[in-house]
């Protein structure tokens, strides 16, 4: 790779070949137009810029740690993104990888920017650090206007790659042991993902990608065998109503179902928008269409009360669950039940697009508890789900494999990337994820299937 590259790079670098007359010979003068690269000046800034990331993470604030980790995190989601746009095609690695290069710095600028300006919870990033960045910034300018042939930008990935590793080393160096302390809830660390064990297409056929199944969470007497089923029956996006079957098998069977509408069109106000709802003590909890609020549809009443999450919450696909190249379309919210209660998982733009839990308390209305900040960009996984107060996200790796390899302690707000815990796919995509504290069984809804995963505690 590295050696065609080059090659291409000498055939495009800006030497202008003048003839020249000396009686009947025509010669050659290889002469570069260009003034030269500044290389030191690069050089200066990785430098400082390793320097300044290193004086920042040293202070122990946990905002700022929580935000620059998820940076590092976004960073390392970068280079496996780029790892594989090599694989694929290396002219579309070129051009991709400068451009999300030149994103990723404009992010880093960014949040630096937002840092900078809450001046007063951030006191402790430091004039130097500051005016360090701003130089930095300077000079980037100056440096993006030699780039005609892309050799900086190529140079400065290789840069950000041998930081990169820098950054790996010392996150090893300094991360804690496991964190997720056995025995709450009766339950050890989560160890394996064992099944799948029922995979069945749902009694609809293939008909819809997108949906949601489960059972209550909190059912009322003589409910507690009963299976819910949503699919989204407009564009992959919209449903407006539940149906229920009595057993799992009457459900597998397709047999007696009952259907609870919410409203006779679709879409419409308090239209369920996106496939990850839940079940919790007969209402059924969702995104409510076209807005970012939460509904709680009554299933006895078939009345909805909403609350709002804050206004700059991403909905209609502003925050999305996915993966390179792919978005689980209106997957902004997604609510989780575990043996504490329900709650939902967003993103703002005030918290950069990374992944927000709150609590939601079952009351009506609804309202809103505890809530935790994380470092996880909700964009870049597949999904997630909650047990015993803990959230773990998942990633794609391939068609068959899904891997969680994220955790969110909300008892001791410790989070860890380093999970390897696979799950082994029925279909490619997963549209709904969630955890029935009853059995302690994953729900899955995959491209049309209804799917289910034992957790393997140790
Ligand atoms: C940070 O804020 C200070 C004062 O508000 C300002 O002087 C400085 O230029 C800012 N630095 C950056 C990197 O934005
Ligand atoms: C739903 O309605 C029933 C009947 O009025 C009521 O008992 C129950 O508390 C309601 N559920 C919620 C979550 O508000």
């Amino acid at each position: 790779m590295s050696q065609s590259y080059l090659f291409i790079l000498m055939n495009f670098i800006p030497f202008s070949f003048l003839p020249s007359a000396t009686g009947n010979e025509c010669v050659c003068d290889l002469k570069n137009l260009d003034p030269v690269f500044p290389n030191d000046k690069l050089t200066k800034v990785e430098t400082t810029a390793l320097k300044c990331i290193r004086s920042i993470t040293s202070e122990k604030m946990t905002d700022l740690d929580r935000l620059l980790l998820g940076l590092k995190q976004r960073m390392k989601q970068l280079e496996d993104n780029v790892v594989e746009l090599e694989k694929e095609n290396s002219k579309l690695y070129a051009a991709m990888s400068l451009r999300i290069i030149e994103l990723e710095y404009a992010e880093i600028q960014d949040l630096v920017n937002k840092l900078n300006r809450t001046t007063n919870d951030y006191y402790h990033l430091n004039v130097q650090a500051a005016a360090q960045l701003e130089d930095m910034k300077n000079t980037m300018v100056e440096l993006l206007k030699f780039d005609k042939m892309q050799v900086i930008k190529k140079n400065r990935e290789n840069q950000i790659k041998k930081n990169l590793e820098q950054y790996k080393e010392e996150l090893k160096a300094s991360s804690p042991p496991p964190t997720v302390s056995p025995g709450r809830c009766g339950l050890g660390q989560l160890v394996n993902v064992a099944g799948p064990r029922i995979t069945s297409p749902t009694p609809y056929g293939t008909s819809y990608p997108y949906g949601a199944w489960g059972r209550d969470v909190k059912p009322a007497p003589g409910d507690e065998n009963k299976y819910w089923l949503v699919v989204l029956t407009s564009s992959n996006v919209y449903g407006y109503y539940v149906r229920q079957y009595s057993t799992l098998s009457t459900l597998l069977l397709g047999l007696g179902p009952i259907d609870t509408y919410i409203a006779s069109s679709n879409p419409t106000t308090n239209t369920i928008q996106g496939s990850n709802m839940v079940m919790y003590a007969n209402a059924l909890y969702y995104n409510c269409y076209n807005t970012y609020y939460v509904c709680q549809f009554n299933l006895s009443t078939r009345s909805v009360s909403t609350v709002a999450l804050p206004s700059d919450t991403g909905y209609n696909s502003k925050f999305p669950f996915g993966h390179l190249g792919t978005t689980y379309s209106y997957t902004d919210m997604d609510f989780a039940t575990d043996e504490l209660g329900i709650y939902v998982i967003y993103a703002t733009t005030s918290n950069f697009g990374n992944v927000i839990i709150t609590k939601v308390e079952t009351s009506n209305p609804p309202v809103f508890k505890k809530t935790w900040f994380t470092s996880l960009l909700k964009t870049s996984v597949t999904n997630t789900f909650m047990v015993c107060g803990v959230l773990y996200a998942t990633r794609y790796l391939d068609k068959d494999t899904e891997q969680i390899f994220y955790s969110y302690d909300t008892k001791t707000k410790k989070e860890r990337y380093d999970l390897k815990i696979n799950i082994k796919k029925m279909k490619t995509n997963i549209e709904y994820l969630n955890y029935d504290p009853r059995d302690r069984l994953l729900y899955v809804y995959s491209d049309a299937y209804i799917v289910t995963y034992e957790l393997v505690f140790q």
